[in-house]
């Protein structure tokens, strides 16, 4: 089987993490001659926004739509916008892909790793599905008398019928599947109109799903619990501003951004699904060589269970847990002093089908 890839390395440590992440599919590439990848690189992020006034082409979407999946590094770089960043390439990919899910692991590796001292590796083992297509980051709003001592700024949540309920039902789906508990995470006190819609339709759709366990936190207990014991969590459906805040927490307690992984799933397949560390460019290490590429080497495992080759993808994360716990060849984020380039070449060496 052949899988077409669109690259799109991106900004700062976007090109150097996605390079090693690239190495280990041609690893894989080699060691098993059923399988081949094929990859297109596209130039696009701030570089050549600067060069061009767009972040992507015009036709860009149709260039990206009949690749079997996206590889996305980093986007964003001082002298241009976040906002321009990041709507105009990869939360414009997300949405016109219809990627309504996002799947991001929150597992810790290494106990060593979590600044929970008495935390270990069984306490922290959860899977956050966000809701990826609409929500707090609708894009709906206005900006009335700029400028003027009257300025205001609407900027609104959109949670449809639609859009919450398949989000959460594929939240019960994967509870289910793997045996696991569901909470979802919310605030329902305060938005008095979206989080009690999203409470309603969670309690609706769980009639569906009698066996699956279910617990509901408003967001900043959430948050709270999150730190003094993750252990309460197995699956957690959020909202797409939540999920984005709670994923940051999940990397905060496991090991930090280089070691954190994120899916943006269309599961119907309609179009092409992206994967992506969830760290950012990270301008301040970027052009040094030290960039933790773990995370983007674990968004080609998440790529290869969502090809249907879970064999591989299993394997590519149980190489990333043995180096984590083997810690002899990791970068100075973890606490090492390798560069990114070597630790790719490690895994590779490392990896094999058991
Ligand atoms: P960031 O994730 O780029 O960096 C935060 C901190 O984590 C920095 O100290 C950085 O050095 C460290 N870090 C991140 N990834 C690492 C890795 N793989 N290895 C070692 N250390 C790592 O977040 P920040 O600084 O808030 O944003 C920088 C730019 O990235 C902004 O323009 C922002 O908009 C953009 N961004 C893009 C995202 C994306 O493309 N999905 C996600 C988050 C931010
Ligand atoms: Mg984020």
């Amino acid at each position: 089987k052949n899988f077409d890839i669109a690259l799109i390395p991106g900004d700062g440590i976007g090109p150097e993490v996605v390079t090693e992440g690239v190495k280990v599919l041609k690893a894989i590439e080699k060691m098993d001659t059923n399988l081949s990848f094929s990859f297109t690189e596209f130039p696009w992020g701030c570089e050549h926004y600067l060069k061009t006034g767009k972040m992507m082409d015009d036709d860009g979407i149709d260039k990206l739509r009949h690749f079997d999946a996206i590889y996305l590094g980093a986007v964003g770089y001082p002298g241009v916008p976040d906002h321009i960043s990041l709507w105009e390439l990869l939360l414009r990919i997300r949405k016109e892909f219809d990627q309504y899910v996002n799947l991001r692991p929150v597992i810790l590796l290494n106990q060593s790793l979590t600044p929970l001292k008495s935390k270990t590796e069984e306490d922290i083992d959860f899977l956050v599905i966000r809701e990826n297509s609409e929500g707090e980051y609708a894009g709906a709003g206005d900006w009335l008398f700029k400028g003027q001592p009257e300025e205001v700024v609407l900027q609104t949540g959109v949670f449809s019928r639609k859009g919450t309920e398949r989000i959460i039902r594929y939240a019960y789906e994967e509870a289910r599947k793997s045996n696991r508990t569901l909470t979802s995470i919310s605030k329902g006190n305060a938005l008095n109109y979206s989080m009690v819609f999203w409470d309603e339709v969670f309690e609706e759709v769980g009639k569906e799903y009698p066996d699956v366990e279910t617990y509901s936190y408003l967001v900043d207990a959430a948050s709270l619990y999150l730190v003094s014991d993750p252990e309460r969590f197995e699956v957690v459906v959020t909202s797409n501003l939540f999920g984005d805040i709670i994923t940051d927490l999940g990397a905060g307690i496991t090991g930090g951004l280089g070691l954190a992984t994120g899916a943006n799933v269309n599961p119907e397949k309609q179009y092409p699904s992206m994967f992506e560390p969830v760290h950012g460019s990270a301008p301040d290490i970027a052009g040094k060589g030290i960039a933790n590429p773990i995370a983007a080497i674990w968004s080609v495992s998440q790529m290869l269970d969502f090809f249907g080759e879970e064999r591989w993808g299993k394997a590519v994360l149980t190489t990333i847990q043995d180096m984590v716990k083997e810690t002899e060849m990791l970068t100075p984020d973890l606490g090492g002093n390798a560069a990114t380039g070597d630790v790719g070449d490690s895994f590779i060496e490392k990896l094999k089908i058991t």
